[in-house]
């Protein structure tokens, strides 16, 4: 069995600052991750080193970028990467994680009633077949698909106005320009490449928002 990753020195001080007294939280999800969540197959064994920096603080980060009380769709949640981050972080945001993967949405519960985190559902199907399941105010999404396909699936779900929150790399402007006909048709009036946790991570994290109007 793996042992989670201890944190320290400038990851434990983003830690400190992203999560509060909410640490405790983070750490235990951390621990989940590195046990079962390896086990069961949704992250590989060789991601254990790097679950603080590359995936729980990379993700936790994009917290800045959603508005107080936001009601929001993680679509293709995964092992909870940037869902669970998000919902620990911030209490206040209401989280619905979409993952079509019965075994993964098994683990993600599983996790979800161990932490006791009463904001967040875990729903089982696509983005898809999630349109109208509720009023979601923003979409966060992390290696899911390429922007434009990634805006089809998920700017639907924003019935009013809203915004989708894309965790993206390098790629981001390619994306953004392969995807100009598509995000024009969803309604899309702003696209942009925000970096999230300059001041705490060594490598920041690059997001692509897309603000809708309706
Ligand atoms: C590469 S994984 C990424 C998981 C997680 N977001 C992360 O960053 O580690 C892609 C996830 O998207 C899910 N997925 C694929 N197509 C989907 C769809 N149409 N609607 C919702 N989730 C989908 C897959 O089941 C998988 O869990």
């Amino acid at each position: 069995m793996e042992t989670p990753p201890v944190l320290s020195g400038r990851e434990l001080q983003a830690a400190e600052q992203i999560f509060g007294t909410r640490l405790g939280l983070a750490e235990r999800y951390v621990g989940h991750l590195a046990t079962s969540g390896i086990e069961r197959g949704l992250l590989g064994p060789r991601e254990v080193p790097r679950l603080w920096s590359r995936h729980v603080l990379n993700c936790a980060v994009i917290e800045s970028c959603i508005p107080q009380a936001a009601t929001v769709a993680d679509v293709g949640s995964g092992a909870g990467l940037p869902g669970l981050c998000l919902a620990i972080a911030r209490p206040d945001l209401s989280l619905t994680l979409i993952e079509p993967l019965e075994r993964r949405c098994i683990w993600l519960q599983e996790v979800v009633d161990d932490l006791g985190l009463d904001n967040v559902t875990v729903w089982r199907g696509r983005a898809e077949a999630a349109v109208g399941l509720t009023d979601f105010s923003v979409v966060t999404a992390r290696a899911v698909s390429a922007l434009d396909k990634l805006a089809r699936l998920t700017l639907p779900l924003l019935q009013g106005n809203g915004e989708l929150v894309a965790i993206k790399g390098r790629s981001a402007q390619d994306e953004i320009e392969n995807a100009q006909k598509v995000l024009k048709k969803l309604r899309a009036v702003e696209t942009e490449i925000l970096s999230c946790g300059d001041e705490l991570l060594e490598e920041p994290t690059t997001v692509v928002r897309v603000t809708v109007r309706r």
